[in-house]
């Protein structure tokens, strides 16, 4: 294992969460798995990541599902046409998703030799819709890659660990955000499930109102927490 306390302190809690909430792409990082095998779980997570973009976790399940029994592969997804995809997206709504989905596949398998990339560079580079965000979820998830995810549940976690007082959607405060959440990330050794509980923490914990600081993990480095308990400022190296 190599992780730092505040690492340790979010896995042990992602572990619990994991177990209580179910989802069907959050299958364990397989660190024996074959280039092929670690292609095939970006796969199955960008089609997760793309669904989660817009819609609720409980509502993506059952699609998630039957779109994976239609399109088991990436292969299987670009032999296909926008109407069987359109199909299947019925009842999710945003449409462009699943043509983006649609023309991702048709890249890799007529250019990037049927395989997604391997690593988030190269992802955001070559492939149509997906950004930082995206191919730091897929391949850090994927592939154990230590690349950060910002989404607008860990920004408000991150802004509140650093109590950065900042305009959000400023140029200057998303370069601090990806820099701390490229911090939080780094030399985790389950790099995947560290962000998943930085994305699950924000969405159910570090609401954006009434956050549920007694059941957070990572309160003991939260500055946000520090000045709304009038908690001495901490020594952080003794934690
Ligand atoms: N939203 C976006 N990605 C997610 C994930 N991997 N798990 C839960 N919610 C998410």
């Amino acid at each position: 294992e190599h992780r730092n306390a505040m690492q340790s302190a979010l896995l042990v809690w992602f572990e619990g969460v994991r177990t209580a909430r179910n989802m069907p792409w959050r299958k364990p990082f397989d660190g024996h798995a074959t280039p092929a095998g670690r292609a095939q779980r970006a796969y199955e997570v960008w089609v997760s990541e793309i669904m989660l973009q817009q819609t609720q976790v409980a509502t993506v399940i059952p699609y998630f599902n039957r779109w994976m029994e239609s399109f088991p592969t990436v292969k299987d997804l670009a032999a296909s046409d926008i109407d069987t995809v359109n199909q299947l997206w019925k009842g999710l709504g945003y449409y462009s998703r699943a043509a983006r989905l649609l023309a991702g596949a048709k890249k890799v398998v007529e250019e990037l030799g049927g395989r997604l990339p391997d690593n988030a560079r190269d992802m955001q580079a070559s492939m149509p819709g997906i950004g930082r965000y995206t191919a730091g979820a897929i391949c850090s998830i994927a592939y154990n890659e230590q690349v950060p995810v910002l989404d607008g549940n860990v920004t408000r976690l991150l802004s509140r660990i650093l109590a950065l007082h900042a305009p959000p959607k400023a140029k200057a405060t998303t370069e601090i955000l990806w820099d701390g959440a490229e911090a939080l990330v780094k030399d985790c050794d389950r790099a995947g499930e560290l962000n998943q509980s930085l994305i699950e923490l924000g969405s159910t914990v570090c609401k954006p109102r009434d956050p549920a600081c007694g059941g957070c993990p990572v309160k003991a480095w939260c500055q946000a927490y520090r000045i709304a308990h009038n908690k001495p400022e901490a020594d952080l190296a003794d934690i």
